[in-house]
């Protein structure tokens, strides 16, 4: 009987129980087994994990998380980290692996291929950050999480006078801050793409209390940096991404503001809030839909893809692509957004 191995890499994310469901009811419903890897490619490197059943996924859809576990485990920082993947695939008997993560998991899927093991990728993030395709799943859920905590911030804000400045998750990019900050409209949006100042900020926060409207809400993506101020030198982990956590860009901004305008400013940190829980119907749809059509791919053989949204229909696109190119926030996006902070 036919076997493929299914791992769960990077950060969590909503959505990703009902990817791993698609993937084994319809393997299972084609005579195709699946061994689910435990902590992503710490999985694949030890061999550590379990044959996934029908009873094993049944209704998982709804839960946040991953029942497979996660980690961040980078295989090419490891000694003969590949040459122990490719000898835990032929000692399973596994036709190949499909990863579902996003640029570092993907990344490293990726490399495999190249070097002659099968690979389906999915794409996983909230940050929402992949090319080839529209939307990742979790992004949803986390956006929708975000625009209700942000909601929940104007009236506080409101009734003290305050300036709030809320920081999301957005390693590279600010998908996440620009959608719940549109959404939940947000008197400022910062993002790495569109580089602003302090003062830029400030003008918008001190406009307002002239205008009297005496509080603002700033959102922020955690990977936003200032213009004008210098870079500082923070840790990083196994793929050389920066401790993001460590650099506080929210609670800086609005120090800032405080110190600069004498307006009380209050800093919210979402951070992993909107990465956990339940995911949205959006979010288990398009989870479910993924998982399935990563299984037809591997019926098929059609290694070397990655299974992605395009419009309204799920398609496989070439994975080198979808790795290297970064979907980023477009001028338009946010112009439009822009319109609004004032
Ligand atoms: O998975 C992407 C992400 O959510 C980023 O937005 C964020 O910077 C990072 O994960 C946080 O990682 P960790 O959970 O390891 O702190």
């Amino acid at each position: 009987m036919r076997k493929i191995g299914i791992l769960t890499g990077g950060g969590d994310c909503p959505g990703l129980n009902a990817v791993i469901r698609g993937v084994v009811q319809k393997c299972l419903m084609n005579d195709i087994k699946v061994f689910g890897f435990k902590k992503g490619w710490q999985g694949a490197l030890s061999g550590e994990g379990s044959e996934l059943t029908f009873d094993l996924v049944e209704d998982i859809h709804t839960l946040g998380g991953t029942i497979l576990g996660s980690s961040r485990t980078n295989i090419m920082k490891i000694e003969k980290g590949p040459e122990k993947v490719r000898a835990v695939i032929d000692k399973l008997g596994l036709e190949g692996i499909i990863a579902i993560g996003g640029d570092d998991t993907l990344g490293v899927a990726n490399k495999l291929q190249k070097m002659g093991m099968n690979m389906i990728g999915v794409p996983k993030t909230i940050d929402n950050d992949l090319s080839c395709t529209d939307y990742t799943f979790g992004f949803d859920t986390a956006t929708n999480i975000a625009a209700d905590a942000i909601d929940r911030l104007h009236t506080t804000a409101r009734s003290h006078s305050r300036c709030f400045v809320v920081e999301v998750m957005g390693r590279h990019t600010g998908w996440i801050a620009i959608q719940a900050g549109m959404a939940a409209g947000a008197h400022m949006i910062l993002i790495p793409e569109f580089p602003k100042s302090i003062e830029d900020v400030i003008e918008v926060v001190v406009d307002r209390q002239w205008r009297e409207k005496h509080y603002s809400i700033i959102v922020v993506a955690e990977g936003f940096e200032l213009s004008g101020m210098d870079q500082e030198n923070i840790e990083t982990d196994d793929f050389g991404n920066v401790r993001l956590e460590k650099k506080e860009i929210g609670p800086k901004i609005a120090k800032m503001i405080e110190a600069k305008t004498g307006i009380i400013t209050r800093a919210t940190v979402l951070g992993h809030l909107i990465r956990g829980g339940t995911p949205t119907a959006f979010d288990r749809v398009l989870g479910t839909k993924f998982g399935v059509k990563a299984a037809e791919l591997a019926i098929d053989k059609a290694y070397g893809n990655m299974v992605a949204l395009q419009g309204t229909s799920i398609i496989a696109a070439d994975l080198e692509k979808a790795v290297t190119i970064q979907k980023r926030v477009d001028a338009e996006f946010y112009e439009n957004a822009s319109y609004f902070f004032r």
